[in-house]
């Protein structure tokens, strides 16, 4: 393990002004996604997607770093560059997806678990090779009447500190994702109790197994209510209920937390970020590292056509520079109206 560049990588995930791109959905999640633009998924058509984003003029200046899945770390521009060594000449670090899913938890109807641990090390050393700088293990609790349960809690937990402890060992920095989901029909103080039971959880299991804080990134979901309710919060309380509940459960020794946007829409997830930043001062960089939030306009935009790329490119770089803003809190609700 070189403690120091673990610390400088983890660092630089969370830099000023930038955040993460998460385009690690495994094959499934990715068919799901272009099935909605009536686009065929194949190993061309999942790559040619890829390099867009990777190759997007400019996405640099917003970007530091990209989440990839085991098949995409693999693949390379048309003309013959890898992805993780185009993104790194472009100063964006490469990192991985190496949890398995999430599968049904024995005994906890409705719950799961997180698998992917065994053979993890040799996994990490080969992705390591490959060019991967930090990973991710998403963790899923979601809620409902009598869940989460303390044992899922728990279970959940121990996989991510396992997980997080040997990308330690390896020299990556580990993304710690426990993302409580907004499925349900439940209100934010639901959210935010399950958060803070989740992330209390989380921590203890972090400790106990020695993961060293200053060399990981926490990616939570932000407290905000279940889609189903009937309750919607404003943004203020979303920010003022995420930022109240982070800062009662996470080290100030950690470097930076990146949201994930778990379903919000592109804008919502960019507001409720520039509101979190906006006149606080924190321990911690308070970031993003989405998915959904950063590709919905562009997937509209591009739809599979080779004559839309340069669309689509300007449809990312706008997310992408809009959560740029909102790390600092600038970013405003009125910069949607504008042209693109
Ligand atoms: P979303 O931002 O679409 O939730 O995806 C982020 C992610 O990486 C989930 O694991």
């Amino acid at each position: 393990m070189d403690i120091k560049e673990l610390d400088t990588n983890a660092a630089a995930m969370v830099t000023r002004g930038k955040g993460i791109l998460a385009a690690d959905e495994s094959t499934g999640t990715i068919k799901k996604r272009f099935d909605k633009i009536a686009l065929e998924s194949s190993f061309e058509s999942r790559r040619t997607y890829r390099e867009l984003l990777f190759t997007a003029p400019d996405a640099e200046k917003y970007i530091s770093g990209v989440i990839l899945y085991d098949e995409t770390i693999r693949q390379q521009t048309a003309d013959g560059r890898p992805f993780p060594q185009l993104l790194a000449a472009r100063g964006i670090l490469p990192g991985i997806k190496v949890d398995a899913g999430a599968k049904a938890l024995a005994g906890f109807p409705g719950e799961t678990v997180t698998e992917g641990l065994d053979g993890l090390r040799e996994r990490l050393a080969e992705y390591r090779g490959l060019g991967a700088r930090f990973a991710k293990w998403r963790a899923v609790i979601d809620v409902g009447a009598g869940i989460p349960t303390a044992a899922s809690l728990a279970a959940n937990a121990e996989a991510l500190a396992r997980y997080a402890a040997l990308c330690q060992e390896a020299t990556i920095v580990p993304i710690v994702e426990p993302e409580v989901l907004m499925d349900g029909d439940h209100g934010i103080e639901r959210c935010e109790e399950v958060t803070d039971a989740t992330l209390e959880t989380v921590f203890d299991a972090l400790f106990l197994h020695r993961v060293r804080l200053e060399g990981m990134v926490l990616k939570p979901n932000m407290v905000i209510a279940g889609k189903k309710s009937a309750r919607q919060a404003g943004p203020e309380q979303v920010a003022e209920a995420t930022v109240r509940c982070l800062l009662r459960r996470v080290p100030a020794a950690i470097p930076g937390i990146a949201f994930l946007s778990g379903g919000q829409s592109e804008a919502e997830a960019t507001l409720h970020l520039s509101l979190m930043n906006r006149g606080r001062k924190l321990p911690w960089e308070l970031s993003f590292s989405y998915g959904r939030a950063l590709q919905q306009s562009t997937l509209d935009a591009w739809k599979g056509k080779p004559g839309n790329v340069a669309a689509a490119q300007r449809a990312f770089l706008r997310r992408a520079r809009f959560n740029g803003l909102a790390r600092d809190g600038s970013y405003e609700a009125a910069m949607e109206q504008a042209a693109a």
